[in-house]
């Protein structure tokens, strides 16, 4: 596997680990590790294949890719999707706040999430931002809000398609069945409780339905799930259809996430061993489904939104995460047994203490066209165990050296703690030859600053 061609924003040059026209190397000394690299290219790459591809086979209406924040929710990589066009889907009144910030125009924000308050849904009525119901409280909160502020809410449903017809397992789970925990997951409106919404919805005068929503999350790349998926949601879209009367379909259609990153590794899937499809091909499974089934219940799709919401597919090779070297140790009594002791630490990377298998594809970022000398642990900074690579090859290696760890840019540093009381690692964007801060490394004050001493401990 080559680490270079198949991530067309890496490369070596003179030894060095670039990316786009970045040494790695100097970005490490110039902003300092652990640091999380950001590529702004390729995020607007991903972006427009996502684009391209659904609008290729979209022609119906508008496709709007709803880019997850929750991914990468840094306000400067918010406001380069936004840039280029990106709606956003949000997770609770902070994501909402950080798409607002992101520049995001508000009817291209959805507010989702399971447990929303009436403050959230009364801020999304009066921003004119749909919000995604994932119970019927939610619909009371919606009707109250809207009155109050006599404004009507616009709405969609978070709805829980059974895949009654798939027998696969879950990548994520593979002792589950992707049917069974489409079901047991927490979030959508039970079925049950979301068909008795639908007099009620017709019924307000302070709520629109305006569409549907599902997400399912990345529990396999096959085509036969997303067909499942979106057959058995359109077996549900036609009984809201059929609730609502006068011919309603949903305006606004939502398939979520989950589509797998292009080097699907990522720690939290448990099988990612066979081959990612292209966008072209999700997009093509995903919407001639969608179009075959409505057609197959009656149902018009002309002039429907599609959106998809791909949060790690958009943004996990726009990443890199460089760490230096800090010790290099070697045992020589009782094993053979070298160490290559880093400045970062699992709780910055979001993997487990042993790494039989390296985390991430990883580089010795001033050394990286030398040839392997020996295997080595490569190992972290806390108190645990560590191992982010158990006896990864890699060329002679000292202090000082840094490694890049690949593929890093989704659901990783969002996911960084204070465990020993580290300050988190900041991030830097790189466009060209540019690199540019976007969040600051934390300072041991900003760690501090939220305990509070009582009076009575202080004197101590
Ligand atoms: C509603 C919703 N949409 C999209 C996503 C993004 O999923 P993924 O990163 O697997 O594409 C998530 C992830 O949890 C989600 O909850």
């Amino acid at each position: 596997m080559n680490l270079f061609t198949d991530n067309d924003i890496l490369s070596i040059r003179k030894e060095h680990l670039y990316i786009e026209d970045c040494d790695t190397v100097e970005l490490a000394n110039r902003f300092g590790t652990p640091l999380f690299v950001v590529s702004e290219t390729k995020l607007v790459s991903n972006l427009k294949a996502y684009t391209s591809a659904f609008e290729k086979h979209w022609p119906e209406g508008r496709v709007r890719v709803m880019a997850a924040i929750k991914a990468n929710p840094i306000t400067a990589a918010r406001r380069v999707l936004t840039r280029e066009g990106a709606g956003c889907d949000t997770f609770g009144a902070g994501e909402l706040e950080l798409a607002l910030r992101g520049g995001v125009p508000t009817e291209d924000i959805a507010v989702n999430g399971s447990i929303k308050t009436p403050e959230i849904i009364r801020r999304a009525i009066e921003l004119g931002i749909h919000v995604i119901l994932d119970s019927p409280r939610e619909l009371d909160y919606c009707e109250q809000e809207a009155e109050k502020l006599g404004k009507k809410a616009t709405i969609v449903l978070r709805l829980k398609p059974f895949l009654e017809d798939l027998d696969d397992p879950s990548d994520f789970f593979p002792s589950r069945l992707i049917r069974d925990m489409t079901q047991t997951v927490k979030y959508g409106i039970p079925t049950s409780e979301m068909l008795p919404m639908i007099p009620k919805i017709r019924a307000s005068k302070w709520v629109e339905l305006v569409g549907v929503h599902t997400h399912s999350g990345r529990h396999s790349k096959k085509a036969a799930f997303w067909k499942s998926l979106i057959r058995n949601y359109v077996q549900l879209i036609k009984q809201i259809s059929d609730g609502m009367g006068n011919g309603w379909v949903p305006h606004i259609v939502s398939i979520g996430g989950g589509f797998a990153a292009e080097h699907d590794i990522e720690s939290r899937v448990a099988v990612t061993d066979y081959v990612t499809p292209s966008v072209e091909e999700f997009a093509q499974i995903t919407t001639t489904a969608f179009r075959e089934s409505m057609q197959a219940s009656g149902l018009s799709t002309r002039g429907i939104i599609f959106e998809v919401e791909p949060g790690r597919a958009l943004h996990n090779e726009t990443g890199i995460h460089l760490t230096r070297v800090h010790v290099a140790k070697h045992e020589t009594a009782n094993i053979d047994r070298r160490w290559l002791e880093t400045d970062t630490s699992e709780v910055f990377l979001s993997v487990g203490s042993l790494n039989v298998k390296p985390a991430f594809r990883y580089v010795v970022a001033n050394k990286a066209d030398r040839p392997e000398a020996y295997k080595a642990d490569i190992v972290g900074i806390t108190c645990n165990y560590e191992c982010l690579a158990e006896q990864a090859p890699v060329p002679e290696t000292a202090s000082g050296d840094v490694i890049a760890f690949l593929n890093t840019g989704s659901y990783i540093e969002v996911y960084g703690c204070n465990f020993n009381v580290l300050p988190r690692p900041g991030t830097v964007l790189v466009k060209g030859d540019q690199a540019e801060m976007v969040k600051a490394h934390e300072t041991l004050e900003q760690v501090f600053s939220r305990d509070i001493v009582p009076d009575r401990l202080k004197e101590i």
